[in-house]
């Protein structure tokens, strides 16, 4: 987990860049897709992940929800952005398990994604994840 030096919002670059960092980490031996993923907290704290993957392949964890976990062991819950690095030629949105994982904290989460080449595109999970299944539904089920 980073902090910033000054206090509030990183900038979107040092966010790019703890993202593009954490790729260079992901183990990712079967696809050789290596993802990385920087969540930042509502406090400005940083949370990164990349993805696991295993040889039993369901095994393997996407690099978001890496970072969500980290962020949620980190004792953070709420969230203002993230940021998803690959290297991909088209920027890479999160896949539909975890826009679940990440809808149940951060249901209008700004979501940035960026290749290796710089290629940007940018969505709010909302968009990504329309009529989503929230803790709500839980409590109206009876
Ligand atoms: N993957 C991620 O980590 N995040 C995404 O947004 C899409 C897919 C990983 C899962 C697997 O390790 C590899 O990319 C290929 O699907």
């Amino acid at each position: 987990m980073t902090r910033p030096a000054s206090a509030g919002a990183p900038s979107l670059d040092s966010v790019r860049d703890a993202a593009l960092t954490v790729m260079e980490r992901a183990y990712a031996p079967y696809s050789q897709f290596r993802v990385g993923a920087a969540l930042v907290g509502a406090d400005g704290a940083i949370f990164t992940g990349c993805n696991v993957e295993n040889s039993a392949y369901p095994a393997g964890i996407c690099a978001e929800r890496s970072a969500l976990a980290a962020a949620v062991a980190g004792g953070v819950k709420e969230f203002a952005m993230l940021v998803i690095a690959s290297e991909a030629d088209d920027p890479t949105p999160p896949c539909g398990m975890c826009r679940q994982a990440l809808v149940e904290f951060a249901p209008r989460l700004l979501v940035v994604s960026y290749t290796k080449h710089g290629v940007e595109a940018t969505w709010d999970l909302a968009m990504l994840l329309p009529h989503p299944f929230t803790p709500a539904a839980l409590t109206h089920h009876q």
